[in-house]
């Protein structure tokens, strides 16, 4: 039997009852996709799946796609990306680092993905947990005023500044890198496609700069609405156990990843990623689409 219960009072679901590689009735999968839609992610326990089964499962909620680091997809299941800190033959078989900072998957690209699935298959006893933030309670909690205040800003993302801040441990950016991750700008508040409620799109570490407004005025401005959409009141912390599940929705949740001692312990997970759109807001006074 389908039972549907909530994570948090502000963010989240969990779906038991289910096996998500057997057969679900179109009426749970319509309950399980609108409670990802209205609480933001998803978690399953006790699962189960071959990387097929979990290709078959990310279909169900939409178009599945691959947008980064190919060099650690599953050769044998290109659309799976694997994260992880095991070693074979000396060379690492997935990410051994993911996301440690707040951030939504994508936000770099003119159209970010809808959502991602992460399947979690070896965990360490402590550390590595992930952390998530509703966006749309976090837009929604915002006084009358600012809303409005914020609901035409752009704000320009690039890939370039971000590196640092996201791989500290990598070397700097190449020239070619530079030239190939043009900025783009996205709405600082932006429309779910499915449910047409607004939710923050502000991204969570990097300063980022509002379109059009003069430095002073855009760096605390940023901090403020990153700050705001990450107070505790609108997050949960998933401790992970093997066999756990949790489906993301980018366009309305931020996730950050946590440390954990990667000396000592393995951590091991397969993820998928879902297609989206050109982030757009919906009703402002001056709503624009598209990528600059
Ligand atoms: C990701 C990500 C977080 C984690 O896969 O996009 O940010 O805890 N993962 O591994
Ligand atoms: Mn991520």
């Amino acid at each position: 039997m389908l039972d549907l219960v909530p994570l948090t009072d502000t963010i989240g679901t969990e779906v038991r009852g289910v096996d998500v590689t057997g057969p679900i009735p179109a009426r749970d999968l319509d309950r399980i996709y609108q409670a990802w839609i209205d609480t933001t992610i998803l978690l399953f326990r006790g699962q189960r799946m071959t990387q097929e089964q979990h290709v078959a499962f990310t279909r169900r909620f939409g178009e599945v796609v691959s947008y980064t680091r190919p060099e650690f997809n599953e050769d044998t299941s290109p659309d799976i990306l694997v994260l992880s800190n095991i070693a074979r033959d000396g060379r690492l078989i997935g990410s051994p680092v993911s996301g440690r900072v707040w951030h939504s998957d994508g936000h770099y690209l003119p159209d970010p993905p809808a959502g991602s699935m992460l399947y979690a298959i070896e965990v360490p006893p402590e550390g590595g947990d992930t952390s998530f933030t509703n966006m749309i309670a976090a837009y929604e909690a915002l006084s009358a005023r600012t809303r409005s205040a914020i609901e035409d800003l752009r704000v320009v993302i690039s890939r370039v500044q971000s590196r640092p801040y996201n791989y500290p441990d990598r070397p700097p950016v190449t020239e070619a890198e530079r030239a190939s991750w043009p900025d783009v700008t996205h709405p600082l508040v932006r429309t779910h496609e499915v449910s047409g409620r607004r939710a923050l799109y502000c991204g969570g570490n990097v300063p980022w700069r509002i379109e059009g407004l003069p430095p002073e005025r855009s760096a605390p401005l940023i901090t403020f609405v990153q700050e705001f959409a990450v107070r505790p009141v609108f997050t949960y912390r998933h401790r992970w156990r093997a066999g756990d599940i949790v489906l993301w929705d980018n366009r309305s949740a931020m996730h950050r990843a946590s440390w954990y001692d990667g000396e000592r312990y393995h951590r091991h997970m397969h993820r998928t990623t879902i297609a989206g759109g050109v982030p757009a807001v919906v009703g402002a006074a001056r709503a624009t689409t598209g990528a600059a």
